[in-house]
This record gives C-alpha cells, structure tokens and sequence, in this order.
C-alpha cells in the first residue's frame, strides 16, 4: 500500500511543487491549507498534470479541532509541514501573528500527531536560521540565530523538535534549510504567485520584465562581494520539492532531529541573477541602484554534502534553468492564479 502523507500549506508555491513530486513518486497525498497566501488552483493544475487526486481540506492550523478531525478520519504515516507566514518586514510589523500562527499552528500539529501516533515530520525551516553567517560556505554546524520575528519563527520551531525529540524517541523531525527557491515547474502551470509587491528578488525580476514594474531596487552594491551586490544560493524549486521526497525516502534510517541544508553550493549576486533573467526572458530588465536593505547579509550559500551523503539529494538545475522556468510561468500567467474576468 502507498504512503499517505499530509502536506501542510501544500496549496503555496513550494507545497504544490512538491505535492506534485510526491504523487508522481506515487505517494497518497493529502493537503491542509488555510489559503491565506495561495490558492486552490495550484492543486488543480497539479491534478492535471499528474493525472493523478489529490485530497484538499480548507483547514487552519489554528483550529486545532479540525486538525484533529482530519487525523481520525485518516492514517497519516508522515507529515510534510509548510504551512506558515514568510514575509521577513511584516513580522517586524506585526509579530504576534507571526509566532502565534506559526509556532502555535505547529504545536498544535505536533500535539494531534501525537495523540495519533504519527510521529514522522520534515519540516519547512530556512537558511535564515544561520542568522548572519560568519564565513561561507555555511554547514549545520554554523551556529545558530536569528534576525527578525520571521527567522525566529523558524528558529523556535527547530529548538521545539529537538526538544521533542529528545524527550521521545518515536519522533523523527527531519529540519530541510532551504536556501534561496526560485523558478518553476518547466510545465509553466504551476509557479510563485506573490500577493502585492514581491519582496524576494526572482518575482519582482519577472514582474519588471513582463512590464508590471518600472525598474528592479538592487538594495545595494557595496558589499564585500564579486560585484558588490548580495550574493545567494538559489536554488530550483523543483529541485526544493525532490528533496522532501528524498527526506521521506529516508525517514526510516533517520533517528531525532535533523537539520539538512537544501541548496546548490553555488552563489551569484543580484546582478547575475538580473542577466541571466534578461537573457532568459529576452526583455530589457531596467535597475536602479539603492540603499542597502536593513537585515540583509552580504553573501550565503550552501555546504550542501550532507544532504548528498545522508538524503542521497543533490539539485541538478543551474541558474539558466531557474531563470527559463521563472519566466515560463510568469509569461504564461502574467496574473499569476488570478484570470483577468
Ligand atoms: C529572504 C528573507 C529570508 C527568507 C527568504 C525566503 C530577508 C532579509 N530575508 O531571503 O529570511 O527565508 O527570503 O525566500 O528578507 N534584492 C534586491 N532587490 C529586491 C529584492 C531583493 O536587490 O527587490 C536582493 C537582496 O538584497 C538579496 C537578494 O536580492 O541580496 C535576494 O533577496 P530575497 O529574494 O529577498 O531573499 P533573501 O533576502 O536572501
């Protein structure tokens, strides 16, 4: 019999890459989402492409009886947890919101988890957790912190599942550090589709080169960097989503918590980023040069080889690939889900 897994926030961009992933592997697929930042037509096309269902629950983690509901109505052997807020200057805003709905939403996961015996989680965490990282190419083992109520989020979460862990040994959280995704599934069906003005660099790219915006903000170019602009590991989004696969593949052979860094190892600055999007797109991508942006670091990228050793996961998408996706998607859906009637 198949695995069924519960996708948590697998409506959003890298959920539903994902969630398309694991059907294609051929693993039942179950999906929780509040629909605060995505939509259901992400499963839909999900759906259409894979010719395969997925099962869909408009639920909040923050109702906790539904949860609860869900798992006596299911037999989850694994959990896939995306579910969460993820804009870095709203949770300076407005931080309650931030740690109650992501790390009581989590709690609230873990508790009917357990009360189910499930006790098999990947958890969505970020490289944001290196804080400001004093060298590169980052591992594990760098120390840990935090920079925003967002970072800390995350970062709380991971404490809370080492704690977890320790105290029972039946959990298995496995804590995939994403670097930076970007791009899209090569279909041009399903892709990043950001409410108002992108804050990451790839969406508000693309939405200058269709002609929604003026010109890109590079925030800054005088770090101590190739071309003095920030330098990041970004990494496919399709690559992302065959990590969580391998994360569940290897669940079994994985004992407590345990953090993986999901990156390529390759950094390029913005203005890398910004040609290799003009020569994908074909359009002129005008920049104004700006003032730093507050919290950002000069350069992070990833040593990936412990994902490599121990997921037997290794991304295989260069930055043309990342950039070609993008703006497949993206001239295919100027609108993103939205349709303009
Ligand atoms: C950001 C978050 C990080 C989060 C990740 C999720 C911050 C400080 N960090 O990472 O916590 O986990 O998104 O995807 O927000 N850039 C421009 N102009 C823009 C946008 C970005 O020059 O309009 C530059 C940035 O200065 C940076 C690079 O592009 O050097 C990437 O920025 P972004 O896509 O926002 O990602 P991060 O800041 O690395």
């Amino acid at each position: 019999m198949s695995q069924h897994v519960l996708v948590t926030g697998g409506a959003g961009y890298i959920g539903s890459h994902t969630v398309l992933e694991l059907l294609q592997a051929g693993f039942e697929v179950t999906v929780l989402d509040n629909l605060d930042n995505s939509c259901e037509e992400s499963l839909i096309r999900v759906q259409k492409l894979t010719d395969k269902e997925v099962t869909f629950h408009k639920i909040d983690l923050l109702d906790k009886d539904a949860v609860n509901k869900l798992f006596d109505e299911n037999n989850f052997d694994s959990v896939i947890h995306f579910a969460g807020l993820k804009a870095v200057g709203e949770s300076v805003d407005i931080p309650l919101r931030y740690y109650h709905n992501n790390i009581t939403g989590t709690i609230y996961l873990l508790e009917v988890m357990k009360a189910h015996n499930c006790f098999n989680i990947v958890f969505s965490s970020s490289a944001t957790v290196y804080g400001d990282p004093a060298t590169v190419p980052i591992t594990e083992a760098f120390p840990l912190s935090a920079t925003n109520p967002y970072g800390r989020t995350k970062l709380f979460i991971e404490e809370m599942m080492r704690d977890l862990c320790i105290s029972d040994e039946r959990w298995t959280c496995v804590l995939l550090r994403y670097f930076n995704p970007i791009g899209a599934h090569e279909s041009g069906w399903i892709g990043e589709d950001p409410n108002g003005i992108p804050n990451n660099l790839m969406p508000y790219i693309m939405q200058v080169a269709i002609g929604q915006r003026e010109a890109l903000n590079v925030f800054g170019n005088d770090y101590d960097t190739k071309d003095g602009t920030g330098v990041r590991d970004y990494i496919h989004v399709v690559d992302l989503a065959l990590g969580h696969l391998a994360a569940l593949n290897t669940l079994p052979n994985i004992e407590g918590c345990k953090p993986y860094n999901l990156g390529t190892g390759n950094g390029y600055s913005v203005l890398e980023v910004l040609e290799a999007a003009r020569k994908a797109s074909g359009k002129d991508i005008p920049h104004n040069i700006v003032e730093r942006r507050p919290g950002d670091v000069a350069e992070c990228f990833a040593d990936p080889s412990l994902a490599q050793t121990e997921l037997n996961w290794q991304a295989e998408r260069g930055i043309e690939a990342m950039c070609d996706d993008s703006w497949r998607w993206q001239s295919q859906n100027p609108l993103g889900y939205k349709t303009d009637d």
